[in-house]
């Protein structure tokens, strides 16, 4: 978990419009100050400023690896049971006591990889408990202490995975585990030969191997992964890389399982030195052993225990929300420096495998089930961080949200039989088409949103050549008042058309419910093509893709 504490923010504060105003207004017999501050605080909200995007779509960059739209599954609340696994016997439609209305939702968001069991949960998991036809029902320490039926486990996530079109990212168990279950998780799940445990995975139903291409070496080994010292850690890791061995003949090429080390969970020295500690085992590792990744978890939060309501705030929590998500890219940046350093070739990727804006308990709810509602500010919030992302894909070759469904900032929620789409589901479904698209530079002047003492860029961008050479631009709007205009223009191409839909919502906290799903959901944007330059106007508090032809 990431520790960011308000002061933090509070104390980097630049207002560089509004505090010109403020300076000039203080002066003696500065009228012209006066009336400068004045019309500051009275644009009328139809007032679009106006500003010039330039894209050079040859300056072609990282390719946006697919993984980078990931999501998280953890056995957590209902994040399992009730959001993905109803039972076969169930009322709700469902596939193999998979819920059918979750499965067509992910499909629509082509969901590249789902991280499973945890988490937390992760390092107290033990596979065979609930593998084949006897399973016993244990205890969920992590989450409320609550029984673990055990129902659905490995055959059960890999039939959801293969439903949804995902990839399977496993984390096995370093903290409560040995690497001799680990190892034999592995074997059971990938090896084709006709081994005891292979036949036991052919038994449960399902006599090919699996495909694991993404391998959690562990979860939050600082904390509550058994809280150990980065040393101990990385003596683990080598041990785990060693026998956790994936035996699928199908991934014995360029489809290899990578291996992902837990790393930092935030800022500040503790995590620093354990992104050293790694990355230089890593610099020095043999033929025995190898990690193709570093974990990163980042929580927009502000303070623990979380505080910040995730609906019926206003602009204040608003603006404070997304100055801290904002702070993720220097986050990235600082341990980026750190691996180049023992990884000049950038072979390790980073894995932001758990993230998102993490609130305070839902009033009435279980406050171990982290359940939260989702609203228009988490829809800006994915954007900033998914654009984050996208600008640092030289190194981040994945991400994960913290949670898929029903669990803090959630693309799904259900209750029984009902399910809703949040407007973070629609922003992923929005980026669909960033997946595996290379990265273009976008130059812009963002001008400053300021709200109290916070000042935020008042526009975000990202711009990517999709593998059918197509041109994507998003463009999010912070200003949760005030429309933008943007004029955007490309480098050597002639724009002739543009198309693509815009999120936005009455309120800063609007949700979609059972009742209202359709309150924050994507609708056409106009956008005017004139002389090779794209206009657009952007709705405040808003996200915006388009295609450009
Ligand atoms: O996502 C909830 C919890 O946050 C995860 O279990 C843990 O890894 C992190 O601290």
């Amino acid at each position: 978990m990431s520790v960011v504490s308000v002061t933090q923010w509070k104390s980097k504060l630049a207002l560089p419009f509004l505090s010109r105003c403020l300076a000039a207004a203080t002066r003696p017999a500065s009228l012209v100050g006066i009336a400068l501050l004045a019309a500051a605080l009275t644009i009328p909200a139809a007032v679009a400023q106006k500003i010039a995007l330039s894209v050079d779509p040859s300056k072609s960059g990282a390719k946006i690896d697919r993984n980078l739209f990931g999501q998280f599954a953890e056995h957590l609340g209902h994040g399992i049971y009730d959001g993905i696994w109803v039972g076969p016997d169930s009322a709700i439609p469902n596939t193999r006591g998979i819920r059918n209305d979750v499965v067509a939702a992910l499909k629509a968001i082509k969901v590249p990889n789902v991280r499973w069991p945890g988490g937390c949960f992760a390092d107290d998991y033990h596979w065979r408990k609930s593998v084949g036809p006897q399973r016993p029902v244990t205890l969920n320490p992590n989450w409320g202490g609550v029984t673990e039926p055990n129902t659905f486990g490995t055959n059960e996530f890999m039939d959801f995975v293969d439903q949804i079109g995902a990839d399977a990212y496993i984390s096995v168990n370093v903290g409560s585990g040995t690497p001799q279950e680990a190892a034999e998780w592995l074997e059971y799940m990938t090896s084709e030969q006709p081994t005891a445990l292979a036949r036991e995975r052919a038994a449960n139903g399902h006599p090919d191997p699996y495909k694991v291409a993404l391998l959690g070496l562990g979860n939050e080994s600082w904390d509550c992964g058994g809280n150990m010292t980065p040393d101990y850690y990385v003596s683990q890791m080598k041990i785990y890389s060693r026998y956790a061995r994936n035996f699928n003949p199908a991934q014995h090429d360029a489809s290899q399982m990578r291996k992902i080390a837990v790393g930092p969970g935030g800022d500040g020295p503790r995590w620093t030195a354990w992104t050293e500690a790694v990355m230089k085992a890593y610099q020095q590792h043999t033929w025995s052993w190898d990690i193709n990744g570093l974990s990163m978890h980042n929580y927009t939060v502000g303070h623990w225990p979380p505080s910040y309501a995730s609906v019926g705030f206003g602009e204040t929590e608003y603006s404070q929300i997304l100055k801290l998500t904002l702070e993720t890219d220097a986050l990235i940046s600082k341990h980026s420096a750190i691996m180049d350093r023992y990884d000049p070739d950038k072979k390790v990727g980073l894995f932001v495998d758990e993230w998102g804006g993490w609130y305070a308990p839902l009033p009435g709810s279980n406050p171990q089930f982290l359940v939260q509602q989702n609203s228009m500010r988490d829809a800006v919030l994915a954007a900033l961080n998914l654009n984050i992302f996208a600008r640092h894909a030289d190194r981040v070759r994945g991400s994960n949200i913290a949670q898929m469904i029903n669990v803090l900032q959630a693309m799904i929620i259900t209750d029984k039989e009902k399910m809703v789409l949040t407007p973070t589901y629609y922003v992923f479904k929005m980026y669909v088409p960033f997946q595996e698209a290379s990265f273009i530079p976008v130059t812009f002047e963002a001008g400053w949103y300021t709200h109290g003492d916070v000042a935020l860029p008042r526009v975000d961008a990202i711009a990517a050549k999709g593998a059918n050479g197509k041109l994507w631009l998003e463009i999010t709007n912070l200003d949760p008042d005030q429309p933008v205009e943007i004029e955007a223009s490309f480098a050597g191409v002639t724009a002739k058309s543009a198309a693509g839909e815009t999120l936005t919502a009455p309120k800063v906290d609007s949700v979609n419910t059972f009742e209202a799903p359709n309150t924050v959901v994507p609708k056409p944007i106009s956008a005017k093509v004139q002389g090779g330059k794209l206009t657009l106007k952007l709705e405040p508090k808003s996200v915006t893709v388009v295609s450009v032809e």
